[in-house]
This record gives structure tokens, sequence and C-alpha cells, in this order.
């Protein structure tokens, strides 16, 4: 795992790539998106503010104009409605479809793809094998981002395809390390990352909604509620973070026996909220799989 604030681990081959770039004039490759919608809209936004350049990024949805128009006026990025275009400007394309629109998109984009391009896949259940049989001979990577890449606390898990190189696990890092943390883990295990940290921050929103529902119902006020809740949270994960701490150990640093938290943990293990999350999870990953097939 690479955390954000750490740069990228630098492989011989990638340490070459980069400064191959940099006598270009060039350290960031183009990145082509296709779909804009809500996980564009997160990886865009991060690798906006972590200095991705603008006219290194370039945008296309289907139909939706006014949406292009907007990433535009917000983000600065390139953007276009013809994928002749988008493909002729880019060095990267990123599919950010739905997985049911991607026999359309990929057909819409096949005349126009060349050999030296990438293909980058979030989508949801997309195979390395599917994807090599839509691109035929290009390197694939696919990924599985989650939406706080957009605040670039993002963590994105990563497999590749069979023609991908150094050069490509390298891409994946520069492109999603911009927006948090990054891993490498073989296909088979990427369905389950989906149902982990794919959906995990609605895990995490649904859980801060049921505390500040919790803290309404005792008589706060809902800003109050909210504030407290949220700072709670992002307070925890920096501790996991900081400290490196089994987070079993602190919870039991906070627990003290007969004491309130004690009282508190006592009624979640009570309800099963523990195997509601592995439920949740294995669930998710099942609709992944779903969605492969
Ligand atoms: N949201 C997450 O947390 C998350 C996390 C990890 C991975 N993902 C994956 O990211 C993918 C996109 O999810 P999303 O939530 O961003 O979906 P979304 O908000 O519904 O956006 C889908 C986008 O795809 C565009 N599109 C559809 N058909 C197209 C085509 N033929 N050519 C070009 N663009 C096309 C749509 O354009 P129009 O609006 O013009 O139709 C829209 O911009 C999914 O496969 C999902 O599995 C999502």
């Amino acid at each position: 795992m690479v955390p954000r604030s750490a740069p990228p681990p630098l492989r011989a081959e990638a340490r070459r790539i980069e400064v191959k770039l940099m006598m270009d004039g060039k350290t960031y490759p183009t990145v082509g998106f296709v779909g804009a919608g809500n996980m564009a809209e997160a990886l865009v936004s991060g690798m906006r503010a972590a200095g991705w350049p603008a006219e290194c990024v370039w945008v296309t949805n289907r139909s939706n104009r006014a949406r292009l128009d907007w990433l535009r006026a917000r983000y600065g990025v390139c953007v276009t409605q013809r994928k002749d275009e988008l493909c002729e400007a880019s060095q990267v394309l990123l599919l950010a479809v739905k997985p049911k629109d991607v026999p359309e998109a990929t057909q819409q984009l096949r005349p126009f793809v060349r050999p030296g391009h990438r293909v980058v896949s979030v989508v949801a259940g997309l195979t390395l094998a599917s994807l090599e049989r839509a691109f035929p001979n290009l390197p694939v990577v696919r990924a599985m981002p989650n939406t706080p890449s957009a605040v670039r606390e993002g963590v994105t898990a990563y497999a590749l395809g069979r023609w991908a190189t150094e050069e490509d696990a390298y891409l994946a890092r520069q492109l999603f390390g911009s927006v948090g943390a990054v891993v490498e883990v073989p296909e088979e295990r990427i369905d389950l990352v989906t149902g982990l940290s794919g959906s995990g921050p609605a895990y995490v929103f649904f859980l801060v909604e049921s505390l500040i529902e919790a803290g309404v119902r005792a008589g706060l006020a809902p800003e109050v509620a909210r504030d407290l809740v949220v700072q709670t949270v992002f307070g925890a994960a920096r501790m996991l973070r900081e400290t490196g701490l089994d987070p079993a150990e602190l919870r039991r640093r906070v627990t003290s026996p007969g004491g309130t938290t004690m009282a508190g943990v006592g009624a979640l293990e009570e309800h099963g909220v523990r195997g509601a999350f592995v439920e949740a999870v294995e669930r998710a990953a099942r609709r992944a799989r779903e969605l492969a097939s």
C-alpha cells in the first residue's frame, strides 16, 4: 500500500520512463475520460488538485453537453463530444461508463484506437479478458478506485492485463497515486475490493447518517450532531493511519470495563453490526461478479 503522502515507488523501468517523459518536456500523459459521471469527476477533481495539467485531461460522454461544459468550467479540462478527437488527443483512454454501456462505448472507440494507446478501466465487473477482447493487443489496466479520490483521499486497487508492462504499472500508480493510495492486486481480488473499498465510502456515509440520526433523536441539533460525528469519524481514521495500530487495540484503549463505550459497543454486537458489514461486502462483491457475467 502506498500512502498518499509518499511518492509512488519507482522501479528501475519506471524511473527511466519518468526521465523520458521529462525529456519530452511532458511529465503527465494525456488521459481521455470516456464517461463524465460521478467517478470520472472524482478522478478529474483529484488529478487537477494534484497538479495534473488541464490540457492533459480530456473528457467525453454520450450526450450530456451541459455536463461537459460544466466540467470544463469547473476544472478547466478539455471536453469533446467526438470520440475521434478524444482518441487523437489522449495517450490513455480511461473507461468510466456504467457496465451496461461498455459494449456501446467500446464499439464507438474502436475505429479510433491506435497502437500506443493504453486503456484503463474503472468499470465494476469488467474483466481484463473482456477489455483485451475489446481492445486487441493493447495494454489494459483494470482498476477500482473510490470516490474520496475527489479529495485526494481515495484508494485504488489495480490489476494489469497481459500486454501491460512496468510502464503501465507506473502509469496506474502515477494516475491513481495522484488522488490517493494505490495497491496492485491479482485480478481475482478486484471484485472483493469493489465490495470493500469501492463501495466502502457508502458504508461509512451510512454509519455517519445513523449516528447523526441517533444524536438528533436524543435531542441534539442536527448541525451539532453532524459536526460531532464527522469529526469523530475523521479523527478515528487519522488515528488508525497515523498510529498504525490494530483497530481492535484502539477500541480496547477507549473501552474501560463496565464503562460507557463498552455499553455502546455491546449494543452494536447484540444487533449483529459486525455480521452486517461482512454481508454487505460479500453481497457487493457478488454483485460485481454478476455484472461481469
Ligand atoms: N461511483 C463510484 O463510487 C464508483 C467507484 C468505482 C468505480 N465506479 C465505476 O465507474 C463507472 C461509472 O460510474 P459513475 O457512478 O461515474 O456513473 P454515472 O455517473 O452514471 O456516469 C456514467 C457516464 O458514462 C457516460 N456514457 C454512457 N455511455 C457512453 C458512451 N457510449 N460514450 C461515452 N460516455 C458514455 C454517461 O454519459 P451521458 O450522461 O451523456 O449519458 C455518463 O457521463 C461504473 O462502471 C462504476 O462501476 C464507480
